[in-house]
C-alpha cells in the first residue's frame, strides 16, 4: 500500500491494489490508517520497550495499560492471573492498581523469572501483592496450583501474555478460561502479531500464527465467551477504537 500525506492539502491518500482512497487528513478514518502505520513502525523500532512502572520495565503500549487499568477498576477482580512475567513491570502495574483500589492480588505466571528479575520483583514495595509460579503456564501442575490459589466466589481476570503462538495461547485459553467469572474477561495479549508480519522484524507466518487467531477460535467453540472490545469508561471524541497490540484479544465470559 501506498500512502500520501500531503499537509498543504489536507489530504490522506490510500493506494491500493489499484484503488484509491482519499481522506480529508483530520478525519477518523485519517486518524485509524495513520495509527496503523504508527503501530507497525513503533513495534519494529521497539517502543514498546521503552517503558516502565514504579521501577520495573513494562513491555507494553501506554494505551494498553490505560485500558487494562479502566477494566480493572470497573470490575475490580480479587483475583488477576497474568502468564508471562519478564522484568515483572506488569505486575508491578496491576499491583499498583490493586493497592490504590484496596482490593485484589497478583498471580504471575513465567516458564523462566530470571534472578535479578525475580530479586526485584520480591524487593518491590508492592511484592506483597503478588505470588511468582515459575513453570509452563500450560503445564497441568500449573493450571491447578493457579486454581488453587481462587477462593470460591472470587471474581477473576486473566491475562495471556506469554508464548503468543496460537497453540500456545490456545492452551492457556483451555487452562484459564474457567477460572474468569462472569462480566470479567481472559485477555489474549499481542494479537497485532497478524499485523506485523510483514515488518522487518516480523516474521510472514505470524499472518496466522497469533494470539487474535487463538482467541477467534476460542469464541467460535465457547459461546459463554464474546469476544469485544471493552466499553470505554470517558469518549467526548467521535473516535471508538483502541490503538493497540491487543486487537481482538478481549474475551468477557458472558
Ligand atoms: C512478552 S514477555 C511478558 C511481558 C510482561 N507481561 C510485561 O508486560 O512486561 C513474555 C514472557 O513469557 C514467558 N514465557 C514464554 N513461554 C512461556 C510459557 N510456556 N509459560 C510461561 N511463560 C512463558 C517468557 O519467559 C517471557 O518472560
Amino acid at each position: 500500500m501506498k500512502i500520501i500525506i500531503d499537509t498543504d492539502k489536507n489530504t490522506l491518500t490510500e493506494e491500493d491494489a489499484g484503488m484509491t482512497r482519499v481522506l480529508g487528513l483530520y478525519s477518523r478514518e485519517a486518524f485509524a490508517s495513520i495509527s496503523r502505520q504508527w503501530v507497525r513502525v513503533g513495534w519494529n523500532q521497539k517502543y514498546q520497550y521503552t517503558f516502565s512502572w514504579m521501577g520495573r520495565p513494562v513491555i507494553q503500549l501506554p494505551e494498553d495499560m490505560i485500558r487494562i487499568q479502566e477494566v480493572i477498576s470497573r470490575l475490580q477482580p480479587d483475583v488477576i492471573i497474568e502468564t508471562g512475567v519478564a522484568h515483572g513491570g506488569s505486575l508491578i502495574f496491576y499491583a499498583s492498581l490493586c493497592k490504590a483500589l484496596d482490593k485484589g492480588r497478583i498471580v504471575g505466571i513465567d516458564i523462566e523469572i530470571r534472578p535479578h528479575n525475580r530479586a526485584a520483583i520480591e524487593a518491590h514495595p508492592l511484592a506483597g501483592y503478588i505470588t511468582l509460579i515459575e513453570r509452563s503456564s500450560t503445564a497441568l501442575e500449573t493450571v491447578r496450583e493457579v486454581a488453587g490459589l481462587v477462593k470460591p466466589g472470587e471474581r477473576v481476570l486473566v491475562i495471556l501474555d506469554s508464548d503468543h503462538s496460537k497453540n500456545h495461547v490456545l492452551g492457556e485459553l483451555d487452562a484459564y478460561a474457567g477460572l474468569v467469572t462472569p462480566g470479567s474477561y481472559i485477555v489474549a495479549t499481542d494479537g497485532i502479531m497478524y499485523d506485523l508480519a510483514d515488518v522487518p522484524r516480523g516474521k510472514p507466518d505470524w499472518k496466522t500464527d497469533n494470539p487474535s487467531e487463538a482467541a477467534r477460535i476460542f469464541a467460535a467453540s465457547h459461546p459463554e465467551f464474546v469476544l469485544e472490545q471493552p466499553p470505554w469508561l470517558f469518549n467526548e471524541s467521535r473516535l471508538e477504537s483502541n490503538i493497540t497490540h491487543w486487537p481482538g484479544a478481549w474475551l468477557r465470559r458472558t
